[in-house]
């Protein structure tokens, strides 16, 4: 799954975030794989038409993936055979999701407390889909059961052909740090790739994954969110000029705007657009424009405004004299 890649640092699956514009806005800063956020199998199944837009495939993703979820073999392997004309790259299994609606249906996190049932989906998985299948799990349930290698040789043993792997249990939410030795110990019970995924907020995290867990790849998931940057080599843990940063948001309000239409996307990218003025001077009154925006041209006026702002006067004597 791996091997045609243009490189091993990919944007993590993010509910509510991984839409198609944020998609493309981090493969252009370098990502190497991308995931739509999680996907209701059984919405698929049933023509669902919102589940259809998070499907969206951006005419510059040549490398991504579709993340279903669901707990019936029958209804996943349907599925698949729907979207399979989306030409994706590989579809993975969330096996990870922890919010209560998810749960109660089976799907997501459940599935680690029932590996023959996860081995029989992924198995139906590999049989229909003719593309790569990945797995995306967590350590186990809770401290008391942790079964990651259990799982993830059930999904090597099902066909998988990567695992992704986001080392907290699912009582654990995201609280403390990621087990990133679970990684490592999984790693060396599987034949297929190990994905890493958990606390990697900026190049030298990833470089640290990599040598600590010989992981095949590394995930990223908040650490990209309004720092598209992250995945871009060359800029290697430092933030890009002020004006490349406002000049990326406002490409990503664009592309949004492209995508899901102007009502959408403006009320979507407020999230996303606040997060890119992080650490930069007087963002206060930035991000307290932005929640207001609802349409491309208050997102470019907050936005031109904020650059100029940061280009004249103190503010620039400020960053001039490194006070980020
Ligand atoms: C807002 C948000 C939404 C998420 N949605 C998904 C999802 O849809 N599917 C999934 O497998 N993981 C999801 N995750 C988990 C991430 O993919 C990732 O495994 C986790 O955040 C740890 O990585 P990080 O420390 O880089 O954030 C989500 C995480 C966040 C913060």
């Amino acid at each position: 799954m791996l091997n045609n890649l243009p490189g091993n640092i990919f944007l993590a699956p993010m509910a509510g975030f991984t839409d198609t514009a944020f998609r493309i806005i981090c493969i252009r800063s370098g990502a190497a794989l991308v995931f739509t956020e999680m996907v209701s199998a059984e919405a698929v199944t049933r023509g669902n038409r919102k589940t259809f837009d998070l499907l969206q495939r951006g005419r510059e993703e040549q490398f991504w993936g579709i993340q279903l979820f669901g707990s019936d073999a029958g209804v996943i392997a349907k599925a698949i055979s729907i979207i399979r004309s989306a030409n994706p790259s590989v579809i993975d299994l969330n096996c990870g999701c922890s919010v209560p609606k998810v749960i109660k249906t089976g799907s997501g996190a459940a599935l680690l407390k029932n590996p023959g049932k996860l081995y029989s989906i992924v198995l139906a998985m590999t049989e229909s889909a003719g593309i790569p299948v990945s797995v995306k799990i967590r350590s186990g349930w809770d401290a008391a059961s942790i079964n990651f290698t259990e799982i993830g040789k059930a999904a090597e043993e099902a066909g998988a052909s990567a695992v992704m792997f986001h080392p907290r249990t699912k009582s654990q939410g995201f609280s403390g740090r990621a087990s990133w030795n679970h990684i490592a110990l999984l790693k060396k019970c599987l034949k297929i790739p190990v994905i890493g995924s958990g606390d990697v907020f900026s190049r030298k995290d990833a470089d640290k994954m990599f040598k600590e867990t010989s992981a095949d790849g590394v995930l990223i998931a908040r650490g990209a969110i309004g720092n598209p940057f992250i995945f871009d080599k060359k800029y290697n843990d430092k933030k890009p000029d002020y004006n490349y940063i406002l000049f990326t948001a406002l490409e990503h309000v664009k592309t949004a705007v492209q995508y899901k239409g102007e009502y959408r996307a403006c009320r979507d990218l407020r999230k996303h657009i606040t997060a890119y003025s992080k650490g930069l001077p007087e963002s206060a009154s930035f991000r307290n424009r932005i929640v207001h925006a609802s349409s491309l041209e208050d997102y470019e006026k907050i936005i031109k405004e904020y650059a100029a702002q940061l280009n004249t006067g103190s503010v620039k004597f400020l960053l001039q004299n490194g006070d980020k």
